[in-house]
C-alpha cells in the first residue's frame, strides 16, 4: 500500500499547502461564473431567444424558425460545459498540487536501489520541499549518514523548505542554497543523487515555452545535474510535457540505464519521470566533498 493511502491529503496540505494558489482561484472563480451564467440561461431561456432572434433578424434578414431557439441553446451548452470543464481543472490542478505531489515524490524515492550508500543528494527547484522531505525521510528510515541539499532561486521558498522538514522531522537532513540552476553553485562530481520535481519546465519559459531559447535553456539544466553527479551517482527528474527531449539529452551525454516512466496525468498535461546513471567510468573532476555551510 503506498504511503498517500495511509497519509491523505489533509495531512499534506496542512504542512505544505498550495503554490501558485491564485491559479486555483482564477480557475474556480470563472467556474463559479460560468455555473451561474448557464443557471440564468435556464431560467431565462425564453427571453434570451428572443434576443438571438432580434440579433439575427437586424442582422440576416428573415431567418429560419429554430435558428434563434438553437443559437441561444448551443450558447448555453457552451456555457455549462465550460463550467464543467474549468471545475475539472481546478480539482485536477488541486490534485495535482498536494496527493499527486507527493505520491509522484515517493515514486521517485523508490526509484533509487539503495539509498543506504547515500551521502549527498540534492534537490533542484527544492520549492516547498515536498520530494526533498520525502527523500530525507527515507535517508532518515536508512539511518543514513546522508543528506539532502535543496537548491532555489528564492531565499523565501529555501526558509519555508526547512520550516516543513522540521515539520516532517527531518530538520537535521536538509540544507538549503539559494541559486540558479543554470549555474549550479557545486563542483564537479559531488552528488550521489540529484532529483528534481515538476520544476525543469519552469527555465526558460520567459522565452516561451516552445522556443529554442527555452529548450536550450532546459537543455542545460540536464547538463548542469550530469556535471554534479559523482560517477556512479542516479539521477531522477519528474516533469511536464519535456521529459522525452531530457532523455535525448542523456543519450546524448552516453548517461546509462535511462528509463523513462509510464506518462501520469498532472496539471493536465502529459508527465513523466525519467531515471538514469552517470557511468562509473565518467572522468572525475577536483570536485570532492560537497561541504554542508550553506545552511540558510
Ligand atoms: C514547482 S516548484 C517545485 C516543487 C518542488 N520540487 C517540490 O517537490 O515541492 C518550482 C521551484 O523552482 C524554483 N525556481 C524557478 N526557477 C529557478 C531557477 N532558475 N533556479 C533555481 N530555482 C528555481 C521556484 O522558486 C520554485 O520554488
Amino acid at each position: 500500500m503506498s504511503k498517500t493511502t495511509i497519509r491523505d491529503w489533509t495531512q499534506i496540505y496542512a504542512i505544505y499547502g498550495l503554490d501558485q494558489w491564485q491559479t486555483l482561484l482564477f480557475l474556480l472563480f470563472h467556474a463559479l461564473l460560468f455555473t451561474v451564467l448557464s443557471i440564468l440561461y435556464l431560467i431565462y431561456f425564453d427571453p434570451i431567444r428572443g434576443f438571438f432572434e432580434s440579433i439575427l433578424t437586424v442582422n440576416a434578414g428573415g431567418v429560419p424558425v429554430g435558428t434563434a431557439r438553437f443559437a441561444a441553446g448551443f450558447t448555453g451548452s457552451v456555457t455549462a460545459l465550460s463550467a464543467v470543464c474549468l471545475f475539472f481543472a481546478a480539482a485536477n490542478f488541486f490534485y495535482s498540487a498536494v496527493p499527486l505531489h507527493h505520491d509522484m515524490a515517493l515514486r521517485m524515492v523508490s526509484a533509487v536501489n539503495d539509498w543506504s550508500t547515500v551521502k549527498q543528494a540534492l534537490d533542484l527547484g527544492c520549492g516547498r520541499g515536498i520530494l526533498l522531505n520525502a527523500v530525507a525521510t527515507q535517508l532518515k528510515k536508512e539511518g543514513s549518514s546522508g543528506r539532502i541539499v535543496g537548491l532555489d532561486r528564492s531565499k523565501a521558498k529555501t526558509l519555508r523548505t526547512l520550516r516543513t522538514a522540521k515539520l516532517e522531522g527531518v530538520g537535521e537532513y536538509v540544507t538549503c542554497k539559494e541559486g540558479d540552476v543554470r549555474r549550479l553553485p557545486f563542483g564537479d562530481n559531488c552528488f550521489d543523487v540529484v532529483v528534481s520535481g515538476v520544476f525543469v519546465h519552469t527555465v526558460g519559459k520567459e522565452h516561451g515555452h516552445r522556443t529554442v531559447e527555452a529548450a536550450a535553456e532546459r537543455m542545460r539544466v540536464v547538463g548542469e545535474v550530469v556535471r554534479v553527479l559523482k560517477p556512479g551517482g542516479v539521477g531522477v527528474v519528474w516533469d511536464l510535457v519535456h521529459v522525452p527531449e531530457y532523455a535525448r539529452r542523456l543519450q546524448e551525454l552516453k548517461m546509462e540505464e535511462i528509463r523513462v516512466s509510464e506518462p501520469v496525468t498532472a496539471f493536465m498535461v502529459s508527465s513523466h519521470i525519467v531515471t538514469f546513471r552517470k557511468p562509473s567510468q565518467h572522468v572525475v573532476g577536483p570536485g570532492g566533498e560537497v561541504r554542508l555551510e550553506w545552511r540558510c
